[in-house]
């Protein structure tokens, strides 16, 4: 592993931010802490970077151990949510700042500017102000900035929080890309789940100081293994006092009495379909059907519970009182500690079984 935390602790006054964080990360990685506000991320990457100082616990980068290493000493690039530029300096005074401070030659510092700006798609922007580019294009600079002295370890805290959701989502993928190309391990912060996915190789999902679960985007997705991540992964419908008994295809799973069912497991069609597991079907109604440009956002009333579907528009649609067959593939139920994938046993030869 490159980068290790092992048994991380840190407190503020009463407050503990994290408990007990491990993980590793793997050389040339990007990795995404994800969770939600408060969870600890940001605690994490400074005390990665040395701006923070953990009370109990070992941080190695590159097989060294660095918890009395400052932070000019760790080699690590930064990209913050907000005010991530110098104001008063041109974009090649923000890129050569940290080149300035290391003693680098003029130029040196001048032929990795005009690298760096072609890297980030900016190439003759030099004499810009911050004021003077858009937020997107400022995002860019900070990135150039950050990888300007060639750190060891980027860490990205939120970059594109306060960019709309268009710019965000080519920016996403732009710095996938950069990041592969450049080759520098990274951690990636965010709370935004299809931001995470979109862009890392792995997620640190994190969750009132701890971490609750690591695995690959698809893992997580499939299998979330905590009652925290069941819960927070997706849209999900939360079912307690093993209400997922009436749902067809699921029996009662002692202890664990929540359910979670998102609504890409719930599929739903016309009364009057002909489908593939007639076993697994319910008879249900349409409770709410929202617009949502291609598809449908359905609310289905099945045996007294109300589910959430997403349902492809095709000719007819689908209305308010409209009677529908209910097919549930997965759900994940949870007791205290752990969360359990269980599949439809009509898609079974019999028994239900677990993953
Ligand atoms: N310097 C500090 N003094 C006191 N409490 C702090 C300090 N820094 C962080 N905290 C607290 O620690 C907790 C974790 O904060 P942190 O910033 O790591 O969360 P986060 O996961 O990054 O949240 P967000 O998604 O909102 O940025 C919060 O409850 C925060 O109020
Ligand atoms: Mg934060």
């Amino acid at each position: 592993m490159y980068i290790e935390l092992k048994n991380i602790n840190k407190s503020f006054g009463n407050f503990k931010a994290s408990q007990d964080v491990s993980f590793g990360v793997e050389k040339g990685k990007l990795v995404a802490l994800l969770g939600p506000s408060g969870s600890g991320k940001t605690t994490i990457l400074r005390m990665l970077a040395g701006l923070e100082h953990q009370d109990g616990g070992d941080i190695y980068i590159d097989g060294k151990l660095v918890n009395d290493v400052s932070v000019q000493d760790r080699e690590i690039g930064f990209v913050f949510q907000s005010y991530a530029l110098f104001p008063y300096l041109t974009v090649a005074g923000n890129i050569a700042y940290g080149m300035k401070i290391k003693k680098k030659s003029r130029q040196e510092i001048e032929e990795k500017v005009k690298y760096l700006l072609n890297l980030v798609g900016l190439p003759g922007l030099e004499s810009r102000y911050p004021d003077q580019l858009s937020g997107g294009q400022r995002q860019r600079v900070a990135f150039a900035r950050a990888l300007a002295t060639e750190p060891q370890l980027l860490l990205l805290d939120e970059p594109f929080a306060a960019i709309d959701a268009k710019v965000r989502k080519e920016l996403r993928r732009w710095l996938k890309e950069l990041i592969e190309e450049v080759g520098v391990t990274s951690i990636f912060v965010t709370h935004d789940q299809d931001e995470a996915v979109e862009v890392a190789d792995e997620l640190i999902i994190t969750n009132e100081g701890r971490v609750e679960q690591i695995g690959t985007p698809f893992d997580i997705y499939r299998n979330p293994k905590t009652p925290f991540v069941a819960q927070f992964i997706g849209e999900s419908v939360i079912l307690r006092d093993y209400e997922y008994e009436k749902i067809r295809g699921y029996k009662k799973q002692e202890g664990a009495s929540s359910a979670a069912i998102r609504p890409e497991f719930v599929k739903v069609v016309p009364a009057d379909s002909d489908v593939e597991y007639p076993n697994g079907y319910m008879d249900g109604v349409v409770a709410h059907a929202d617009f949502r440009g291609s598809n449908l956002e359905l609310t289905v009333e099945v045996n007294g519970l109300e589910l959430k579907a997403e349902y492809v528009l095709d000719e007819k649609g689908l209305k308010k009182g409209d009677p529908v067959k209910v097919f549930v593939s997965r759900l994940y139920t949870f007791d205290e500690k752990n969360a359990y994938t269980v599949i439809n046993s009509s898609l079974q030869t019999g028994e239900i079984y677990y993953i």
